[in-house]
């Protein structure tokens, strides 16, 4: 499997339109919302450059919550430690998770899990360090599920190297199970037409992480 260097990315990461949609996330909303205990302990798996955390932490800015990040691409934490302050941060790889524990309450991983080499020692990872009744939030792409994507269209041989290593969502669904994982599985699903010279940016700036392996 060919995988991306974001070392060589970093510095243009931020740039992608499409990253920089991120809201307030409401299931990490009605988590806090939910929970009486105070602090509360929230990890960014694979944290990147803090995209999500940026955007999330002046939300609860009334909360007590302690976050933290961690990132196996130093340049990407680097780039969050200039991007976001007030998080504990670390550079590591998910599979072999540096926390005690039981130590927290909500872990999210963004855009990421493809990314993961031994995704079940993830899954592992992220329930042993989890409280229980505590909440492992995968966000990603569904890949299967657009396979008319404009990406696929214009370099199909993206699709076949996203193949060795995005898993599908009934795979993940039946890995978390077997992990005893309480499974919950979202997808929202938008289709649009898009001219083609609105993605010719995208394209020059090569930030999109399969355009990168090329
Ligand atoms: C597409 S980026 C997503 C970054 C961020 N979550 C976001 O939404 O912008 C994928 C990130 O996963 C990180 N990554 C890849 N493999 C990893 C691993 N085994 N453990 C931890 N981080 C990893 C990369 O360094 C990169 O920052």
């Amino acid at each position: 499997m060919n995988k991306t260097n974001y070392a060589n990315i970093a510095d243009r990461y931020d740039k992608n339109k499409y990253r920089n949609q991120i809201s307030l996330d409401m299931d990490l909303l009605e988590f806090i919302n939910s929970v009486q205990r105070r602090p509360v302990n929230i990890l960014d798996l694979a944290c990147g450059t803090g995209l999500y955390l940026n955007i999330q932490i002046p939300y609860f800015k009334n909360e007590a919550i302690n976050w933290y990040g961690l990132d196996a691409s130093p340049e990407m934490v680097d780039k969050m430690r200039r991007n976001v302050s007030g998080v504990d941060l670390k550079i590591g790889v998910a599979e072999d998770l540096a926390y005690e524990s039981d130590f927290f309450d909500f872990i999210c991983t963004n855009y990421a899990f493809h990314h993961f080499e031994d995704k079940g020692k993830v899954i592992k990872e992220a329930h042993r360090v989890l409280k229980p009744g505590g909440i492992f939030k995968i966000y990603n792409i569904s890949i299967y599920d657009m396979q008319d994507w404009w990406i696929y269209q214009i370099f199909p041989t993206a699709n076949d190297e996203d193949r060795k290593r995005f898993w599908k969502k009934e795979m993940i669904f039946q890995e978390l199970a077997q992990s005893r994982f309480d499974v919950v599985l979202k997808m929202n699903y938008k289709r649009e037409v898009v001219k083609l010279a609105k993605l010719m940016d995208y394209v020059y700036n090569r930030d999109i992480s399969i355009l990168t392996i090329y």
